[in-house]
């Protein structure tokens, strides 16, 4: 059933309470989440994006009981992703001569998923859609936040800007407003959705919300495709991403490792009390790879000003899992952190250098050569990880 959002903007999206796991396995959703649909009823009725395409015949069957199909004058999908669009073909088989808004690069993603030829209007930067009664819709793109197609959509009158992904979080509630949740949930979801999701478009998220707020208009309500519509306060979100996408960290240092026979976990556990023996103020915090959920990991990693990777050698490289998650943080382009290395090995030990290196490609400034223990940590290995920590500290 559709939610009242202000004036004559109504809630039409579905409450994913059980997923998971989110664009496939790639990304843990502890807390669900939500695809936001939004249906304007003015002197046009216009639907703002879908919703993922498990849900299409449910979403659609539940727009038939807000407004006569025949009655959407236009769509807009600000996101050619499958989470908010993957409700468009069900939709578009009822009303298959209605016009799509969107962006040129919607189009190619669009028609390259669902190869269907709707009627599609290309929108630019600034231009605008009177929908009646006063009101107009003016669009904005939004290329690489986060893919080339996304674009955000601003309500005159109601004053309600659209942003797609941006702002949201994957949060399962039937709240709808952000001052209705659990405020640290919410930013824990935030925090993760922007680490995992928006880190290696940092550069780009200053420069958009510059831009967006460069245009003066005023914004009551920030009406995300995913999770709350921030209607307390919505600045506040549009200041953390400001403060989080300017090389971000906190007094945190996180060590991750992964483990055979555990020498590698107790030079971590030394490295980690050799960091608070130097700091007693720093964070740290520990985690085996191969048992944590690497999505917030990723956050732990944003969060901090230096992470120390550590992995045993193993076919003269590093674990599997430590593979993966190396591999992940490169792809995310952190900035302004520090790095170094570590691992026992038993005769070749080759994967502390391996990460270093992978750490620099990554960006990280790594501090050191990295550590190394020959088979298990003796009392001597032990010293030198204790010693590793608080230059570790030192040096972060
Ligand atoms: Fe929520 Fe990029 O889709």
């Amino acid at each position: 059933m559709g939610k009242l959002v202000k004036g004559n903007v109504t809630w039409v999206g579905k409450v994913d309470w059980e997923l998971r796991k989110f664009h496939g396995n790639e990304y843990s959703t502890h807390r669900g989440s939500t695809y936001n649909s939004y249906l304007i009823r003015e002197g046009k009725n216009v639907l703002i994006d879908t919703v993922w395409d498990p849900f299409a015949k449910e979403f659609v069957e539940n727009l038939k009981g807000e407004i006569d199909l025949a009655d959407i004058d236009l769509v807009v999908a600000n996101h050619g992703e499958i989470d908010h669009s993957g409700a468009l073909p069900e939709l578009m088989r009822n009303i298959p001569d209605t016009p799509v808004y969107c962006t040129a690069n919607a189009v190619k993603s669009l028609k390259g998923q669902y190869h269907r030829d709707w009627d599609f209007h290309t929108v630019k930067t600034g231009d605008t859609v009177d929908i009646g009664n006063g009101k107009s819709l003016v669009f904005v793109e939004m290329p690489m936040l986060h893919w080339p197609d996304s674009m955000a959509t601003y309500m005159t009158g109601d004053s309600i800007l659209f942003s797609n992904d941006a702002f949201g979080q994957h949060y399962a509630t039937d709240l709808l407003f952000n001052d209705l949740v659990d405020r640290c949930e919410l930013m824990e979801e935030c925090i993760k959705y922007y680490a995992n999701i928006l880190t290696p478009f940092s550069p780009l998220v200053t420069k958009k919300i510059r831009e967006v707020l460069g245009l003066g208009v005023p914004i009551d309500m920030i009406a995300t495709s995913h999770g709350v519509i921030w209607r307390d306060n919505p600045a506040q979100i549009v200041e953390k991403y400001m403060e989080w996408a300017g090389e971000y960290s906190e007094d945190r240092i996180t060590i991750i490792y992964d483990t055979m026979w555990d020498g590698t976990r107790r030079m971590a556990e030394r490295i980690a009390e050799g960091i608070r023996e130097a700091d007693g103020k720093v964070t740290v915090k520990v985690f085996n790879i191969a048992k944590s959920d690497k999505n917030d990991v990723i956050t732990e990693v944003f969060r901090s000003k230096a992470v120390l990777v550590g992995s045993p050698t193993i076919g003269g490289g590093v674990t599997s899992g430590m593979a993966g998650i190396l591999e992940e943080i490169e792809g995310l382009r952190f900035r302004g952190k520090k790095a170094a290395a570590f691992g026992c090995y038993g005769w070749s030990g080759e994967a502390v250098k391996k990460m270093s290196g992978w750490l620099e490609r990554a960006g990280f400034q790594v501090m050191n050569e990295g550590i190394r223990c020959l088979w298990n940590p003796d009392e001597e290995a032990v010293h030198r990880c204790v010693q590793f920590g608080r230059e570790a500290a030192a040096g972060s």
